[in-house]
């Protein structure tokens, strides 16, 4: 890290301005931590002495444009992998895709838009779901025009994603028999992806606050625009500008799907929200035909759905939970998320699952999952305190103080209102009231007041 003359407080807001209105990553306004850590690597890259050295190399006419790719690239967050979010691909297999694909049969025209698509799985994803879809369907795919962009402003992601290779990681949700069908492996660990389902997808560099100037951003319309876990790095006002700008560029009856975490869930002047299992949709409005809606009822889900690799005795998500806290607690926690995944991909609103892979998560280190899971479960369960009491926990180890904060006021407003012996759901015995206890005990311990907080 660099020593504090590089950041004094004024020239380092100056920066996180101008972060902010670049990228529209609002997230940094309270990470700035990491920020540091980032910029601080750039400018000693450049030789930089302080954050005005830097600021002048950013608005250099002829070295900026190239400096702010770069600073892009390592400050975004491209956590992704295939098929991410169970639900919503179910959405896409059963309800929206085949609405979309029969609404087309005359055109055999399909757009669709992955933002923030990050190094690719996101749209690939599309690109295999729609060919199955299709061949399934007895349609030649080679017979349709199909459009998938994939846009995102991390050159390194796209750089990524135009290649097609991914980690096992990556591909962690793709059970083998699949993996092989899709993908040929080209390392130990790698595996590159099929130039069948390469060819559908076209990525370029967009930024998409471009989205709110008159004719800025790719022009639509598409039938399908995705733009998940992007929007949770914004200010709220901004991602709602966003999502009506995304609507404009939706074909009539043409669908927009976010992550679970998003800042807006209600676009209700602009969107209809459609509610699908597991997961919501939005659908933009449709010219008046005189025929009746298209049903949203889902198809019935095929027989050869991702196996589950549970015992079949575990019946129930008590019993399946205590099993993976079992496996865990002996020391194959690894196996345990698996576990976890495995059911959720059969149960995907289980908020006590989802709970139960975040803390494996937290533990294992891989924060943003369980960050992403914590956000999941109080999506799930509104009035969940356990998991506002751990995000908040998390947030306030990586700089987050203000999120941290504001969660922790709602679990204490949460709490407040349940009797005090009432156990709380997922808090290992803790009542409601031996919450409040320790709460009240740890604030007034003078070293846990308030640490630092970044100006
Ligand atoms: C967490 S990833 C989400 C990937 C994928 N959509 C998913 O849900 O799995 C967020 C992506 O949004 C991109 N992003 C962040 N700010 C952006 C902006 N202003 N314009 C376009 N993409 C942006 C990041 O580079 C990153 O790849």
């Amino acid at each position: 890290m660099t020593g504090p003359a590089a950041f004094p407080p004024a020239g380092f807001r100056r920066l996180v301005n101008a972060v902010t209105l670049r990228t529209g990553l609002h997230y940094y306004v309270d990470k700035t931590d990491l920020l540091e850590q980032v910029v601080g690597a750039r400018m000693r890259l450049h030789g930089c002495l302080t954050c005005h050295d830097y600021l002048a190399l950013l608005s250099d006419e002829a070295r900026g444009d190239a400096e702010w790719r770069e600073l892009e690239s390592a400050i975004t967050i491209g956590e992704t992998f295939f098929f991410r979010y169970a639900e919503q691909f179910q959405a896409l297999e059963h309800t929206i895709l085949p609405q979309l694909i029969r609404r087309a049969a005359a055109t055999r025209h399909l757009r669709v838009w992955s933002i923030g698509c990050s190094n690719g799985a996101e749209p690939y994803s599309l690109a295999i779901l729609l060919t199955r879809l299709l061949e399934e369907a007895d349609m030649v795919v080679a017979d349709w025009h199909i459009e998938i962009l994939g846009t995102d402003i991390s050159d390194r992601a796209l750089e990524q994603a135009r290649q097609a290779e991914f980690s096992a990681w990556t591909l962690r949700d793709i059970p083998p028999a699949r993996r092989q069908a899709w993908f040929a492996p080209v390392g130990a660990r790698t595996w590159r992806l099929h130039d069948r389902y390469r060819r559908m997808v076209r990525f370029s560099y967009s930024n998409i606050l471009d989205l709110l100037r008159p004719d800025g951003g790719p022009a639509g319309p598409f039938d399908l625009i995705l733009c998940r876990n992007v929007l949770i790095y914004f200010a709220q006002a901004q991602a709602v500008g966003l999502v009506r700008a995304m609507a404009d560029r939706l074909a009539p009856g043409g669908w927009l799907l976010q992550g679970h975490s998003e800042p807006v869930s209600d676009f209700s002047p602009f969107l209809e929200t459609v509610r699908l299992p597991g997961t919501l949709a939005f659908r933009a409005a449709r010219p008046a035909t005189g025929q009746p809606p298209e049903p949203v009822a889902p198809r019935a889900p095929r027989r050869d759905a991702p196996p589950v690799a549970l015992p079949a005795r575990v019946a129930d998500s008590t019993a399946i939970a205590t099993e993976i806290r079992r496996v865990a607690d002996s020391g194959h926690v690894r196996r345990g998320m698996q576990m976890c995944r495995d059911y959720l991909a059969r149960h995907p609103v289980d908020a006590r699952i989802h709970f139960l892979f975040a803390v494996l998560a937290w533990g294992e280190g891989s924060l943003l999952q369980a960050e992403e899971s914590f956000r999941r479960v109080i999506y799930l369960c509104r009035d969940h305190v356990m998991a506002r009491c751990y995000l908040a926990r998390m947030l306030e180890d990586s700089g987050g103080w203000a999120q941290a904060r504001r969660l922790r006021q709602q679990m204490i407003d949460l709490v407040r209102r349940c009797p005090p012996d009432m156990v709380l759901p997922d808090g290992d015995g803790l009542t409601a009231g031996g919450l409040l206890r320790l709460v009240r005990q740890i604030s007034d311990r003078p070293a846990i007041q308030q640490a630092r907080v970044p100006s």
